[in-house]
């Protein structure tokens, strides 16, 4: 079974529309797909499917251990996807314990199913880096925003160093070097992840290697949602610098995903974008996205081919600017039959005048938490 957790460190940013998505898309072409509301505490999936919240769930079955895990699975209106609830309405559910983590993990390893994708919270918890290391290929979702970037970039940043905790037993010398390390024990950590290996290495040789094996087969796939022209998909090249020079970590880009209006009409109508409008420019470019996703890094954990990172980034930027020709056509078309008169056109540049205003006040907002978070974050 191929897992796939779906995380991204900033809340809003589509994860859950993606994994909802995703599942559908994967489901149609053949695929038995589990879906899995990991969001636990702040479970919303079921209302993207449609689903109501009443049915039994996750959040019941770590409250009732007579409860049978295989019970909860409910199914759906799309053949071949099962999804899973995560029950919003439990309350400390964010926090449950390393048990019931490792109860809940144990049970959805054992799945039968082709896919399993897992809808996770925002945010670094322990449970939610957990889950998402489930799989050493787990997805990460941020938007163009800045403040999302940033979060992304400190997600992953968690993930290599629980990846590097979990590495080595924690009495051995690597160990208690890590436990110093996140103590605060140690003068300030080096911002290198290579830098703290090479220290690891001086004093613990053979942890040292276990913790260099598990990191190298580490290799998050991104998917950068709700950009709104081409120059927004450039924003990733920082993202994946910073990857690659602080953390030695190499992302691969599963593509790019227009913001796109018909969504909010999807959500109005309580269904899935892709059975909404499957020949929406939003549901060709989560098909996309699946496609990829099963058909990148079959071969589970082989090294990665830098190549086929390079490729990665120049295949999504050649995406956003077909997609961007496709929206801006589309315009067009709505323009010469008529169907958008002038008087809408001028409406639509007035509103756009007004976002962009409102944009810059935000910006401004931005720059200021950025500049805080690279102090505190991209340095280390
Ligand atoms: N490409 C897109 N185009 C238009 N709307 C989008 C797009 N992606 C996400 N949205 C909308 O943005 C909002 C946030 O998306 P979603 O709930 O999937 O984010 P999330 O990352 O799961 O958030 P949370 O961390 O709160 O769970 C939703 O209203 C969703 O419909
Ligand atoms: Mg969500």
């Amino acid at each position: 079974m191929r897992i796939v957790p779906i995380a991204g460190g900033k809340g809003g940013v589509g994860k859950s529309l993606l994994a909802a998505n995703l599942a559908i898309s994967l489901s149609r072409s053949g695929h038995r797909v589990v879906l899995a509301d990991l969001d636990l505490g702040g479970s919303n999936l079921h209302l993207i499917l449609g689903h109501t919240g009443r049915r039994a769930a996750i959040g019941t079955y770590l409250a009732n251990s007579d409860i049978d895990f295989a019970s909860l699975l409910q199914e759906t209106d799309y053949r071949n996807l099962t999804f899973l609830a995560g029950d919003a309405e439990i309350p400390g559910l964010a926090n449950i314990s390393v048990t019931e983590r490792r109860r809940l993990t144990r049970n959805l390893q054992k799945l039968d199913a082709d896919v399993l994708i897992m809808d996770l919270g925002a945010g670094t918890a322990h449970a939610i880096l957990d889950f998402f290391l489930m799989s050493s290929q787990g997805v990460v979702v941020s938007s163009p925003t800045p403040t999302a970037t940033v979060n992304a970039y400190l997600f992953i940043k968690n993930a290599v160093f629980r990846i590097m905790h979990q590495s080595v037993p924690r009495k051995s010398v690597a160990g208690r070097y890590l436990d110093d390390l996140f103590r605060g024990d140690r003068a300030r950590p080096s911002p290198y992840i290579r830098v703290i290996l090479d220290e690891i290495e001086s004093v613990d040789p053979e942890h040292a290697r276990q913790i260099r094996d598990n990191l190298r087969r580490f290799r998050p796939q991104l998917i950068f949602n709700m950009i709104e022209d081409p120059t927004d998909a450039e924003k990733v090249q920082r993202l994946r610098r910073s990857c690659q020079q602080y953390l030695s970590t190499e992302l691969l880009h599963l593509g790019i995903v227009y913001r796109d209006e018909l969504q909010d009409t999807a959500l109005n109508a309580r269904l899935p974008i892709l059975a909404y409008k499957p020949n929406s420019l939003l549901s060709q470019a989560i098909n996309r996205v699946a496609d990829k996703l099963v058909h990148v890094n079959e071969d589970g954990d082989q090294p990665l081919d830098l190549e086929e990172v390079d490729d990665s980034f120049d295949v999504a930027e050649a995406e956003a600017e077909s997609d961007f020709t496709t929206k801006v056509q589309y315009v067009e078309d709505l323009l010469h039959t008529g169907a958008l008169s002038t008087g809408d056109l001028v409406e639509t540049v007035k509103n756009q005048h007004f976002e962009i205003t409102q944009l810059r006040r935000q910006n401004q907002l931005y720059k200021a938490k950025i500049r805080k978070a690279i102090e505190q974050g991209f340095d280390g």
